[in-house]
């Protein structure tokens, strides 16, 4: 007999703007065009959930959620500077009504590593401005929104994001360089903040977080001194410095985790350096990501002294053949419930994703969704993972 998770326990899954609702217009749309997304994909009609909100929160409610996240475009809401779109205000807050209609607690994030053009074209992230253009627009959405929300996420991944343009070069707009990484992880820190602020100025009572991509790096070799070094750093540089940094503007954390990293040391570039090794003798994912549920369980542990709750804001599996996922959450589910009995408040646990989606560059391929998604017509298939997901919420529910 498994524990009881208390009544309020978060239970649902999760999306991004960018990634299902279709015809954005913003940063990333302008870079698909160069195609350098896999198979020259672009991001187009997406799952058009700009349109099918309310069939996919159907779904989410018959799966028995009791919450959900999303994420709001700033593109949308600001199309050109200072200039907002009463049209997109207007969508959201259907958007979000619809979600307490069904009983669904909306989390919503504030930006998902997509940009407006005109803040790109302005340097994006790299630019200081950027963190008050983004407050500015903050301010417009909680006066609008802030009522229908209780749990806010100021941003997604800020570490994964600086990675991914300015140290990999790998997403737009590819600017490979670690000052440009410097620049863009300090302002990312000081719109978090502005955010923060802006948010409770309003509705002191809301709860204000980030999505916050904490990673379990091993050393490859347990017994080698460079390993273990190499170890050490990469913690402490994208688990720990972000949230030495806002912490006290977290009321919660959350927490984005897919896989642990182990990591060996060869004399090569630094980036090929932190490039993550998967053991062979461990299940991997359509991505080739390592199947490891004990490294949440070990990330909690180490959440802990912060000593704010937590709440797991994405945990998921690419897995098209819907072969892996069921085991993947109950594995998952069981590492939070035995972290909770070692004293770990955490709070919810929130799939990745509700609906397969974009997944940024690698386009459509990757198959993240508890529900199926047919491209060319936009049906929607429940998978089986997502009936056992809604069985295991069911049985740790209290009554
Ligand atoms: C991101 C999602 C992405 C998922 C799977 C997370 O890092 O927040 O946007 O789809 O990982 O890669």
């Amino acid at each position: 007999m498994s524990e009881v998770f208390p009544r309020h326990f978060l239970w649902g899954a999760a999306t991004s703007a960018h990634q299902v609702e279709g015809n954005n217009h913003n940063d990333w749309t302008e870079w698909e065009k160069l195609g350098l997304v896999k198979d020259q994909e672009h991001s187009g009609l997406a799952t058009d959930h700009w349109h099918r909100y309310k069939q996919d929160f159907a779904l989410a409610k018959d799966l028995g959620h009791n919450t959900h996240r999303l994420s709001i475009e700033w593109s949308r809401i600001e199309p050109r500077p200072g200039e907002f779109s009463a049209e997109a205000i207007e969508h959201y807050r259907q958007v979000l009504m619809e979600l307490h209609r069904l009983g669904l607690k909306p989390i919503v994030t504030l930006q998902h590593f997509t940009l407006p053009t005109w803040v790109a074209r302005q340097g994006g992230w790299l630019r200081r401005k950027t963190a008050d253009h983004f407050a500015r627009y903050v301010l417009i959405v909680i006066k609008e929104l802030g009522s229908l929300a209780q749990y806010w996420i100021t941003m997604n991944e800020p570490t994964i994001y600086t990675t991914m343009v300015y140290v990999e070069g790998y997403w737009p707009p590819q600017q490979k360089n670690l000052w440009s990484a410097w620049l863009a992880i300090r302002n990312l820190v000081t719109a978090h903040r502005l955010a923060y602020q802006v948010i409770h100025r309003h509705f002191p009572g809301h709860q204000v977080g980030a999505a916050n991509n904490i990673t379990d790096f091993m050393a490859w070799r347990r017994h080698n001194v460079l390993d273990q070094a190499l170890r050490g750093f990469a913690h402490y540089w994208h688990n720990q410095w972000w949230l030495d940094q806002t912490y006290l503007t977290q009321d919660f954390i959350g927490l984005n985790f897919y896989f642990p990293h182990w990591l060996k040391f060869r004399l090569t570039t630094p980036i090929k350096v932190f490039a993550p090794h998967h053991p062979p003798r461990l299940p991997k994912n359509d991505l080739g990501w390592t199947i490891y549920p004990p490294s949440l369980g070990h990330v909690l542990d180490w959440l802990k002294h912060y000593q704010r709750p937590i709440i797991v804001t994405e945990n998921g599996i690419a897995d098209a053949s819907d072969h892996w996922r069921a085991d993947f959450i109950r594995r998952h589910v069981s590492e939070i419930e035995q972290a909770r009995g070692r004293g770990v408040d955490v709070r919810g646990y929130i799939h990745w994703s509700l609906i397969d989606n974009f997944e940024w560059r690698e386009g459509f391929g990757p198959r993240f969704g508890l529900v199926e998604i047919d491209y060319p017509t936009q049906k929607r298939t429940i998978r089986p993972s997502a009936y056992a997901f809604r069985e295991i919420i069911r049985q740790h529910q209290a009554p």
